[in-house]
This record gives C-alpha cells, sequence and structure tokens, in this order.
C-alpha cells in the first residue's frame, strides 16, 4: 500500500487539523417566538425546550445570545386572534408588538443583527402568507403589504427584513420602497427557495399560524424540483436581495449546494421546526444522541453551502462547540 487514508483520522488533533468544516458561533441565526405580556414564557408543545417569549423575557434571551456569540436575531410574533384580518392592518402597525420587540431588542444590544420575518401569516384569519379572495392568494396586493410592512420593520431599527411568503417580485418592491424612503442600510434576507413543506407544521403550532383553508403549494415551491430554485435564486438577487435562503435544509442539502455554486451573496439555510421536531423526538426516545445529532446536522448544512444557519439549535449548537 502506498496511500494509508487513515493516516489522517488517526487522532482528534490530525481530525482537527484536516477537517474542512468548522462551525463558530457567529454562523448562527437565533429565531425567536415573542408574544404579548410580561414575564410570560410558554414552551411550544411540538418544539420541546423552545418557547414563545414576551418582550421583557425575549430582551434577556437576546443578551445571552450576544453573550454567547450569536450575532443575530430572527424575530416571529404571535399575533393575538383578534387583531387578525385578510389585509395584514396588524402587521403594519407601528406600534405592533414586531415593531416593538425590534425596538426593545436594539435598545437593549444595539450591536445585534435583527432580522424580521415579512409573511401575512401570522397576521392573517385565514394563516396565509397573503391577502386571499375567494381561494386565491393574491399576488401584487400582498406585495404591496409586504413592502409596507418592511417599511416599518426598517422604521422600528431592523437590520434585515426576511421575507419568507415567496410572492412574485416582493424583493424589488421591497428594495424600491426602502431606497425611495432612505433606508439605504436595510438589507433582505430573501426566503428564495422555500418549499411548501409538512416540515413548518411545528412553527404553525407555535405562533397559531396554520393555513384555515388549502395549503402553500400555489406559491411556495414543490419539493420535486430542483432548477426552480435557481430560477427563483437568481430572480431574488437581481431584484436586490442580499443574503438569500433555502429552506427547510437537512432534507434540502442539494439545493444548498446548488444554490452555493451559483451565486456569489452569502447563502443561508433554515433548519426549521419540523427538522428540530424530529431530533428532540428520537432523543426523547433515547434513539438519537441529541448533542452528536446537532453538530453533525450543523456541521453538514455547513458542508452543504451554508454560510448562515437559522436554527432552534443554535444555543445548543454554540454549547457543544464551546465544550
Ligand atoms: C412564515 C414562515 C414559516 C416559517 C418561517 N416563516 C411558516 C410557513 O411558511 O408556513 C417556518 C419556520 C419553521 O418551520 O421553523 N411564512
Amino acid at each position: 500500500m502506498i496511500r494509508r487514508n487513515r493516516i489522517l483520522r488517526t487522532s482528534p488533533a490530525i481530525r482537527a487539523m484536516v477537517a474542512e468544516t468548522i462551525l463558530r458561533p457567529g454562523d448562527f441565526i437565533a429565531p425567536l417566538f415573542i408574544v404579548e405580556g410580561e414575564n410570560v414564557k410558554e414552551e411550544i408543545s411540538s418544539m420541546p425546550g423552545y418557547f414563545r417569549h414576551s418582550l421583557d423575557l425575549t430582551v434577556k434571551e437576546a443578551k445571552e445570545l450576544w453573550s454567547m456569540g450569536i450575532k443575530s436575531v430572527l424575530l416571529f410574533i404571535k399575533c393575538p386572534d383578534e387583531l387578525k384580518d385578510n389585509k395584514g392592518t396588524e402587521a403594519v402597525n407601528p406600534h405592533g408588538l414586531m415593531q416593538r420587540g425590534i425596538k426593545a431588542i436594539k435598545n437593549a444590544i444595539p450591536e445585534m443583527i435583527v432580522m424580521t420575518d415579512v409573511a401575512l401569516d401570522p397576521y392573517s384569519t385565514y394563516g396565509h402568507d397573503g391577502i386571499v379572495e375567494g381561494t386565491q392568494i393574491v399576488n401584487d396586493v400582498t406585495v404591496e403589504v409586504l413592502s409596507r410592512m418592511s417599511l416599518s420593520h426598517a422604521e422600528a431599527g431592523a437590520d434585515f427584513v426576511a421575507p419568507s411568503d415567496m410572492m412574485d417580485g416582493r424583493i424589488l418592491s421591497i428594495r424600491n420602497t426602502l431606497e425611495h424612503n432612505n433606508f439605504t442600510n436595510v438589507g433582505i434576507m430573501a426566503y428564495s427557495a422555500k418549499y411548501a413543506s409538512c416540515f413548518y407544521g411545528p412553527f404553525r403550532d407555535a405562533l397559531d399560524s396554520a393555513p384555515g383553508f388549502g395549503d402553500k403549494k400555489t406559491y411556495q415551491m414543490d419539493y420535486a424540483n430542483s432548477r426552480e430554485s435557481i430560477k427563483e435564486t437568481l430572480m431574488d438577487i437581481e431584484e436586490g436581495a442580499d443574503i438569500v435562503m433555502v429552506k427547510p435544509a437537512l432534507a434540502y442539502l442539494d439545493i444548498i449546494r446548488i444554490i452555493k455554486d451559483r451565486v456569489t451573496v452569502p447563502v443561508s439555510a433554515y433548519h426549521v421546526s419540523g427538522e428540530y421536531a424530529m431530533v428532540k423526538a428520537a432523543a426523547k426516545m433515547g434513539w438519537l444522541d441529541e448533542d452528536k445529532a446537532v453538530l453533525e446536522i450543523m456541521t453538514s448544512i455547513k458542508r452543504a453551502g451554508a454560510d448562515l444557519i437559522a436554527t432552534y439549535f443554535a444555543k445548543d449548537a454554540v454549547r457543544l462547540l464551546q465544550s
């Protein structure tokens, strides 16, 4: 034998020396779920170990993340039922929970990168990402509301808006709106290749935002397709996206790689709620070592090409990296 591949696997030090993929705390984006109230910390039943927090506790959580080296948060709010409608009224309320959440975090930790989810589903009586007419999710009127929503997040101090709605033309419209209002430093992280996925189930429990009729297949992508992800992503970049996203992550590692090979902007991947729940469930049954699974999954997502990973395991991953 003249080649012994096992030499490079001999010891932990050698393996570390030749490791191609290294996770850093700054790779992670921590999603946060905000609810009204004070001192509220509610565990999400289908996401064990993950919570909805009121604003005061959200700020506390953000401070802890920052101290661990996690430098960005992605905000979601749970909208009270009585404020939901089919127009996104509450989504553009300058005093809405999201807008107050952005301000509270930026006040407490000015350097924290605050990203905000832009879509109508938490605010919609129908649980859809856009405005509903009959059985249709109408594109162009929705894009107008999403642009106003993005502007209100920018006004509250958001660093990045993250449109997750998959309407056509929304990135261009949001970019133009930000430009015309002088928010030239606000970035757009576009959910560009967002698939219609069953893995969003626990998230919809968290925000009580499951679609009331039908599904999201007329706007989110068909998981049978990969080339469509290129079309969507390249268009979003042309329209002004600063960061693009693939979602979900683990079942879509091929898509992350395809996108990474074709674009020059940072690529993020969202390890979504159902992917989190699967690991938690298997670990609870004693069928999987949770800590090892978390590191392997996160490393695989990064190896596939993700520069950034949004994940409910952000804190766990960083804790594991540091131990
Ligand atoms: C809202 C949105 C969803 C997620 C992020 N933003 C749900 C959906 O599209 O139905 C899912 C995140 C997760 O499952 O962790 N448009």
